[in-house]
C-alpha cells in the first residue's frame, strides 16, 4: 500500500487535526523520510522527517550532531522548518554553552518550587472562571476557558499587566495561525516585539519580583554584561507564546478527549488520584508542540540512510508519542497509562522549561472541572488551527450541562 505524501510544510495539512494516518505509514515504511521541496516549502529546501520514538529520542539527545542553532553551510538554523533570523540568539535556538548560560537565568524561576507557589492563586482564578458558566449556555471552550488560565499564569510569571493579556494572546494567535500569510504573521510578531520593548523599559526602571525583571537585570558572570534590547525582546517573544499557547491547546484538546471518551471522565471522577497520570496522558495525546527541527552538523548515517552536513532534520514528537513500538494501544486515551515516557515536553538540554507550570495548570484546571460537576456537550464542529508548529484547537463549541 502507498499513501498520499502530504506537504508537512503547509499549515493547511493540519487544518483537520494532526495527520496521524500519514505518520503511522511513515513509521512503518519510511521512518527516515526525505520530504521534497514543495511550492510552499520554506527556503525551497527539502528536509528529513523522523517519526519513530527511538529515532526522535536519538536526535533530541545528540545536540552535537543535531544543532538547534547552526544552519550548516548557511548562517541561520532554528527550530522550525524555515530558517530563522533568531537562530543562535534565542534560547531555544542556541546550543551550549550559550544555551546553558541563557537557561541559567530563567531556570530557578520555573523550578517546581517556584511554580508551586502559584497553585492557590491559579485555583482561585479557575474557580471564579468556572463559576461564571451557566448550565444551558453555549460557549467556545477553547476561548472562554482553555486559554484563560495559561495566559493569566504566564502574565503573573513574567509580570505582564493583566489587562494586556488578551490583546497579546490575540496577536500571538494571529502570528502563529497565519503561517501561510507571512505578511500578516510578521505584522503581529512586530506588535508583540513593540509591546516587549515597552515592558523592558518598565522593568528596567522599576524591577518587580517577576521573571521578566530577572531577565532584564541578569548579568553574565563572565563579563558582567546584560542582554541587549534585541535579545530581551526575543526572550519575551519566546516565553509568552511558549507559556500561553501550548498549555491552552493541551487543555482544550484534553477536554475534547474526555468528551470523546466519557468512560475516562467517569473513571477520573471515581478515582481523582488518577489525576497525575491523566495529566501526562493529556500531554501525550495532544502533543501541542508537535515537531521540532535541528540541523545536521556533519555527515552521518541514521536509520540506514545518509544525512549530510547542513541538512534540515525535523522530528515529530506527536508521531513518537503514538509509536506502537513504544506504547501499548497508542491510539487509546488511557488516563491511567503507566509508564508513559512521552516526548510531549521534549528531552535533553532543551527539555521544556515550563513543564512544571504546564503540569500545574493542567492539574488545577481538570481538578476544578471535576469539582464543579459541570458537563460539556458538543455544540458544533471543533476547528483546528491550520498550523504545523502548534497543533491544537482554535475553537471547541460546547453546551454547558
Ligand atoms: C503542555 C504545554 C507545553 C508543551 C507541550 C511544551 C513543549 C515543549 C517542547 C517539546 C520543548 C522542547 C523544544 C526543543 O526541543 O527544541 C519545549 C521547550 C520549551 N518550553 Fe515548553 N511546552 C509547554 C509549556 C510551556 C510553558 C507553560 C512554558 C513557559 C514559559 C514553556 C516554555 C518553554 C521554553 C522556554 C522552552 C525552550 C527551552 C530550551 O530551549 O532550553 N513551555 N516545550
Amino acid at each position: 500500500m502507498d499513501i498520499a505524501r502530504l506537504d508537512l510544510s503547509d499549515g493547511q495539512t493540519f487544518a483537520q487535526g494532526f495527520p496521524h494516518a500519514f505518520f503511522t505509514w511513515l513509521r512503518e515504511h519510511e521512518p527516515l523520510y526525505w520530504h521534497e521541496p514543495t511550492a510552499v516549502t520554506p527556503d525551497g529546501e527539502g528536509f528529513w522527517v523522523v517519526s519513530r520514538y527511538a529515532d526522535v529520542d536519538s536526535v533530541i539527545m545528540d545536540p552535537q550532531a543535531f544543532s538547534s542553532d547552526k544552519g550548516g553551510a548557511r548562517t541561520a538554523g532554528g527550530t522550525t522548518i524555515k530558517d530563522e533570523l533568531s537562530a543562535g540568539k534565542v534560547m531555544n535556538q542556541t546550543d551550549d554553552p550559550l544555551h546553558k548560560r541563557l537557561r541559567a537565568i530563567v531556570n530557578e524561576g520555573f523550578s517546581v518550587r517556584a511554580i508551586s507557589a502559584l497553585e492557590a492563586e491559579l485555583r482561585r482564578r479557575t474557580r471564579a472562571l468556572l463559576a461564571g458558566l451557566t448550565r444551558g449556555e453555549h460557549i467556545d471552550f477553547a476561548l472562554r476557558v482553555a486559554r484563560e488560565i495559561p495566559t493569566q499564569a504566564i502574565c503573573i510569571v513574567l509580570g505582564v499587566p493583566e489587562e494586556d493579556r488578551l490583546t497579546l494572546a490575540d496577536w500571538i494567535d494571529h502570528g502563529i495561525a497565519a503561517p501561510s500569510d507571512e505578511v500578516i504573521a510578521e505584522e503581529y510578531v512586530r506588535k508583540v516585539r513593540r509591546y516587549a520593548q515597552g515592558l523592558i523599559e518598565a522593568k528596567r526602571a522599576a524591577p518587580q519580583p517577576d521573571i521578566f525583571s530577572t531577565i532584564v537585570h541578569a548579568r553574565f558572570a563572565a563579563d558582567g554584561s546584560t542582554l541587549s534590547d534585541h535579545e530581551l525582546r526575543s526572550f519575551f517573544g519566546l516565553l509568552f507564546p511558549a507559556g500561553a499557547e501550548t498549555t491552552t491547546r493541551a487543555i482544550s484538546g484534553g477536554l475534547l478527549s474526555f468528551m470523546q471518551a466519557p468512560a475516562q471522565w467517569a473513571r477520573l471522577q471515581n478515582d481523582p488520584a488518577l489525576m497525575r497520570t491523566a495529566v501526562e496522558e493529556i500531554v501525550r495525546w495532544t502533543t501541542p508542540s508537535c515537531y521540532k527541527r535541528r540541523t545536521a552538523t556533519r555527515d552521518l548515517s541514521f536509520a540506514g540512510k545518509r544525512i549530510r552536513e547542513g541538512d534540515k532534520v525535523t522530528f515529530w514528537e506527536m508521531s513518537a508519542n503514538r509509536d506502537e513500538r513504544m506504547f501499548e494501544r497508542p491510539f487509546e486515551f488511557d488516563i491511567a497509562r503507566n509508564p508513559n515516557k512521552h516526548l510531549g515536553f521534549g528531552a535533553g538540554v532543551h527539555f521544556c522549561l515550563g513543564s512544571s507550570l504546564a503540569r500545574l495548570e493542567l492539574r488545577v484546571v481538570f481538578e476544578e472541572l471535576l469539582a464543579s460537576r459541570l458537563g460539556f456537550e458538543a455544540a458544533g464542529t471543533p476547528q483546528w488551527m491550520p498550523n504545523n508548529r502548534l497543533v491544537g484547537l482554535k475553537s471547541l463549541p460546547v453546551r454547558v450541562v
